[in-house]
């Protein structure tokens, strides 16, 4: 087995190129630079070179807000681009494994969404990722498609991070109380990742424990206070999404269900708060 990981100094990319190294996985990791997803003759040369029996796509235009002003960007890389990974990965005869999320489901459910439940994106990111799922499957029917939801981890901007880091600064908060969803550990996605490489179809994986962003902001002070970090905060309230205007629209809900997961490899994912007990000591 070779991996080839697309986008490995992204938030994901470089937690699972850390991942298969640490469990002796034979990997590869380009970033933007050495491997342009855009570029459909670069992708297919570097995939004769690199010879991966897996491409894990982890490169994406991930921008939800200025998605909405760059909208042509944002569907040249996440809808064209990821038909290129998948066409290079059918050229060399490799699996491929693209990687989506949640904001291609819309508002109105109230129950969490499977699989094959309705997609209606509400948001220019949401809507280039639904495009490109649809074109890695018509590319390539037998490729993997792996939503998740509200990922964090060390790297880059996140709901976890940034809630920790308001914290310190600020000693009452206000979160949104109508948006929900499930956090999911970018390490937990990774190890997913990593069983689900055999397999085909849509899947989603996230950790356990749908909540609001205010609710999850309150289970996570109260842990940070538990593990005894100095936080300032000594109170959250919650707010409505209406009164935090953001460029682009935010689905009220988008908790994923996992049992097709669980079915799928015997796996059960954790509750996202066991998970941050062990982000909090890497912060
Ligand atoms: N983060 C979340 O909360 C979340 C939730 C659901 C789903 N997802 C999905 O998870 C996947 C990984 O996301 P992430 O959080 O790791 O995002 P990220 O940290 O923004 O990483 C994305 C990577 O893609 C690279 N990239 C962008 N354009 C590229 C191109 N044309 N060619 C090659 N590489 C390119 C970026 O490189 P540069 O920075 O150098 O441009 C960056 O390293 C994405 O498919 C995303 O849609 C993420």
């Amino acid at each position: 087995m070779k991996i080839w990981i697309i986008g490995a100094s992204g938030m994901v990319g470089s937690s699972l190129l850390r991942l298969c190294k640490a469990q002796g996985i034979l990997v590869v990791g380009t970033g933007h630079r050495e491997a342009d997803i855009c570029d459909l003759k670069e992708m297919k040369r570097q995939a004769h070179h690199l010879q991966p029996t897996h491409i894990v796509n982890c490169a994406a235009y991930t921008n939800v807000d200025k998605a909405e002003s760059e909208q042509s960007q944002a569907f040249l890389v996440n809808a064209t681009g990821a038909e290129h990974g998948a066409l290079a990965a059918k050229e060399v005869g490799a699996r491929f494994i693209h990687i989506s999320t949640d904001y291609v489901f819309g508002s109105g459910q109230h129950s969490p969404f499977k699989e094959e439940d309705l997609c209606h994106p509400i948001n220019v990111y949401g809507k280039s990722k639904l495009e490109g799922e649809k074109r890695v499957l018509d590319v390539m029917p037998e490729a993997l498609v792996v939503r998740t939801s509200w990922v964090f981890g060390l790297q880059g901007k996140n709901l976890i991070s940034s809630l920790l880091q308001r914290f310190f600064k600020e000693k009452i908060m206000q979160v949104v109380s109508d948006q929900q969803g499930k956090p999911t550990y970018c390490e937990d996605l990774c190890e997913a990742l990593l069983f689900l490489l055999p397999f085909s179809g849509i899947v989603h994986f996230a950790n356990e424990g749908g909540a609001s962003r205010y609710a999850i902001a309150c289970d996570l002070l109260s842990l940070a206070r538990q593990k005894g970090l100095a936080v300032l905060c000594e109170k959250i309230e919650p707010v409505l999404s209406s009164q935090f205007v953001t460029l682009a629209a935010r689905p009220s809900y988008s908790v994923l269900d996992t049992s097709l997961y669980a079915k799928m490899t015997g796996q059960q994912p954790r509750h996202w708060l066991k998970a941050a007990e062990e982000f909090l000591l890497h912060v």
